[in-house]
């Protein structure tokens, strides 16, 4: 193979720089100490619990903040995280990612419209309250895109079914941006013609740029709410009839995987759905009190069989 002079890789001749950019390689004892003293203070002062992400996962996610301070150690980082309190939350903010479009993976909201929404309403008697739950919802993206597409159904099959949306996320400013329903045009791209002329209204770019941006009208932004709620130590909620929880499992490990599935078992009412979409997969302990309704997007369907 030619390597072009641009493919050059540059490799850090320090060698703590090289383990922090190999989240897999092994930490010296003063480093595991200190990722230790990282975990402990994102616990203590930023109220973020992630003993339950996958080492690796952590790693790498840590490691691109530590390289932008161009210090060469989670050691010398913690001394950061200790003097600075600016820091803890952009530390925060790194740890979590919020990478969303609306319809994102066109696939499943095809499942969704077709198998899980037939089911769903032929199984409800007209007048009763459908609740639905976007676990992890990021910017919100998915919020509005399953309301979206209940309102899509519910002009073709009229009822009268009151629908309640909620998304939760872990991460207050992403919150705060689903709750203002304010996007760049660009994240549009899974949404056609008609859904962006009825749903959404050109708005100003909130960072005073110029880049086109468009906001859910309000009479739809009304029609969800947004709420702090972290999947793996807050209690479960309850009495859902659908519940989104896409592309989060993946950074957890496998136990708290097993334990957020528990709770979104608990958080479902008889016969409710869960749709985890394609990159997640179904805890084998789990499996039994689960009803498979599509292999490739991962959809269930809850059964009355307490889990194991
Ligand atoms: C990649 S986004 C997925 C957004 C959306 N579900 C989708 O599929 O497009 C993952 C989201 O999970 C959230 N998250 C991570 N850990 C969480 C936790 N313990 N409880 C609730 N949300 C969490 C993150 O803040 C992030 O917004």
């Amino acid at each position: 193979m030619v390597r072009r002079p641009s493919d050059k890789v540059v490799r850090p001749t320090n060698p703590a720089q090289r383990e922090l950019l190999d989240p897999a390689a092994p930490m010296s004892p003063e480093e595991a100490a200190a990722l230790e003293r990282i975990k402990s203070i994102l616990l203590a002062d930023g109220g973020r619990d992630i003993s339950q992400y996958k080492d690796r996962y952590l790693r790498r996610r840590l490691n691109v903040r530590v390289r932008a301070t161009k210090l060469p150690s989670y050691a010398a980082y913690v001394r950061l995280l200790e003097r600075e309190p600016r820091e803890l939350p952009i530390l925060l903010d790194k740890l979590t990612i919020n990478v969303t479009e609306f319809f994102r993976n066109p696939q499943v909201w095809r499942v969704v419209s077709t198998v899980v929404l037939p089911a769903l309403f032929a199984d409800r008697p007209e007048g009763s309250m459908i609740r639905v739950w976007s676990a992890g919802c990021a910017n919100g993206q998915e919020a509005y895109s399953i309301l979206f597409t209940l309102i899509e159904y519910l002009d073709q099959h009229p009822g009268k079914w009151k629908i309640v949306i909620r998304g939760t996320d872990v991460d207050r400013a992403s919150l705060q941006t689903a709750r203002a329903g304010c996007y760049p045009t660009a994240t549009l791209r899974g949404a056609t013609p008609e859904v962006v002329a009825r749903y959404f209204e050109d708005a100003p770019d909130p960072q005073g740029e110029a880049r086109p941006h468009v906001r859910v009208r309000k009479e739809f932004r009304d029609r969800v709410t947004f709420q702090y709620h972290d999947l793996v130590s807050d209690r479960p909620q309850r009495y859902f009839d659908l519940i989104l929880c896409r592309n989060m499992l993946i950074y957890l490990s496998k136990a708290q995987q097993e334990h957020v599935l528990r709770s979104l078992h608990a958080a479902l009412v008889s016969r409710g759905f869960l749709v985890l979409g394609k990159t997640e997969s179904m805890a084998v302990a789990l499996r039994p009190a689960f009803q498979l309704v599509d292999v490739a997007e991962r959809v269930y369907q809850r059964l009355d069989i307490p889990p194991t």
